[in-house]
């Protein structure tokens, strides 16, 4: 069991899905009572697209203070704008568009540059945001890569050794493909950071990373271990067998 964080079970994707969304409004109204604001950055790959559709619709959809939402990304795959693959496209077209974030408020990583210039660029908007105050966002939701990797802080490059606070670009040779992404002591900085990882294919790695002594070249989602915030593990029972 990780140490800092807490491992919430649950029957179904369904209702890890339901039971993540309620949190996040849950953390949102909190912050937004305590900051008027709520900074989320969301995760990419297949995992979060339920949530994502779960909170364009009711109840959330009427409940989130969606406009003192501010939106970031903790990581981004540095291919086109419109390509499906582009996780900002993705919740664009399953949340961001439907709900009332004002456009502003929204704040893609700049894949258009090239990966170097998208981490300095996107890095010096983290800051701006936070007014040079310590970056903490509210939420950081991530997924679990079965290899894994979390973000895109993928195993054996050089982003599990960064020790800075920021965004960095990474070269993924399995991939054949440049991401940008948060470095771990950015992630670590935040409020509430919540892991989603579902079905059978990640009972090995969650395990893994859950028990395994600390390797985190190989397993760099160990890497995430919040400084004062909170951490959880929402699994599904496939992926917590
Ligand atoms: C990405 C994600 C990445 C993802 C894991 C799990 O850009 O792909 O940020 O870290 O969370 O790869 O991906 P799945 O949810 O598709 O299994």
């Amino acid at each position: 069991m990780n140490t800092k964080g807490d491992l919430n079970i649950y029957e179904t994707s369904g209702e890890l899905f339901g039971a993540a969304a309620r949190l996040i409004l849950t953390l949102a109204k909190k912050a937004v009572d305590e900051r008027q604001q709520f900074s989320i950055a969301l995760s990419g790959g297949n995992t979060p697209g339920q949530l994502y559709a779960l909170l364009a619709g009711p109840p959330f959809l009427n409940e989130m203070p969606w406009r003192k939402t501010f939106v970031f990304w903790g990581d981004e795959r540095c291919v086109p704008l419109d390509d499906a693959r582009n996780n900002a496209m993705q919740a664009r077209s399953v949340l961001l568009d439907k709900v009332p974030v004002p456009p502003q408020n929204v704040h893609r990583i700049p894949v258009n540059l090239s990966p170097k210039e998208a981490a300095a660029v996107y890095e010096k908007e983290v800051k701006e945001f936070f007014a040079g105050a310590v970056p903490a966002f509210d939420l950081i939701l991530l997924g679990l890569g079965e290899n894994g990797h979390t973000a895109s802080i993928f195993p054996e490059t050089p982003v599990v050794s960064e020790q800075a606070i920021g965004i960095r670009h990474v070269f993924v040779e399995e991939q054949g493909m440049f991401r940008v992404t948060m470095t771990a002591p950015l992630i670590n900085l935040a409020n509430h950071i919540l892991f989603l990882v579902t079905g059978k294919e990640k009972a090995g790695i969650l395990e893994t990373v859950l028990t395994a002594p600390y390797q985190p070249a190989s397993f760099p989602a160990q890497l995430i271990q919040p400084r004062d915030g909170v951490l959880h593990w929402f699994a599904d029972k496939q992926a917590a067998r």
